[in-house]
């Protein structure tokens, strides 16, 4: 599938949900921008919670969000945090189970440098 949204791009609109994120326990800012097959970009923020465990990452409020709106095919995923953070287990599990194998741009957001990665080297030996 081609993409013609440039990585950075797609950044920039993970920082714009950054902006949004609700991490008042951890402090800990994380902003998720999810490029789909039709070129639409669909954001998340983590959303912390007093009960902790009921605290949200910013990855899957964006996948949650694009599947709910019957959304199911995507081109890239750009994720930013204060140290350019990796996705979590559980979101890797879900990359894994409801996106395909597509770019993982990861960024502090500040600078224009970015990593890329692929679900097949942060989840080897996947469940499902
Ligand atoms: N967080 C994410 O949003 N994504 C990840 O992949 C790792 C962690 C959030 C959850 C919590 O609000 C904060 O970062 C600190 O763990």
């Amino acid at each position: 599938m081609e993409i013609k949204m440039k990585p950075i791009d797609l950044i920039k609109q993970a920082v714009k949900a950054q902006n949004n994120a609700h991490a008042k326990y951890s402090n800990f800012t994380v902003g998720c921008a999810l490029l789909t097959k039709d070129d639409d970009v669909i954001l998340g923020c983590n959303i912390e919670s007093a009960a902790y465990p009921s605290t949200m990452c910013a990855e899957r409020v964006a996948i949650y969000a694009a599947l709910a709106k019957g959304i199911t095919r995507f081109k890239a995923i750009a994720i930013v945090s204060p140290l350019s953070a990796k996705p979590c287990g559980p979101c890797r599990q879900i990359i894994y189970e409801y996106l395909s194998d597509i770019p993982i741009y990861v960024s502090n957001g500040k600078t224009d440098k970015y990593e890329t990665h692929h679900i097949s080297d942060l989840l080897p030996h996947p469940f499902g």
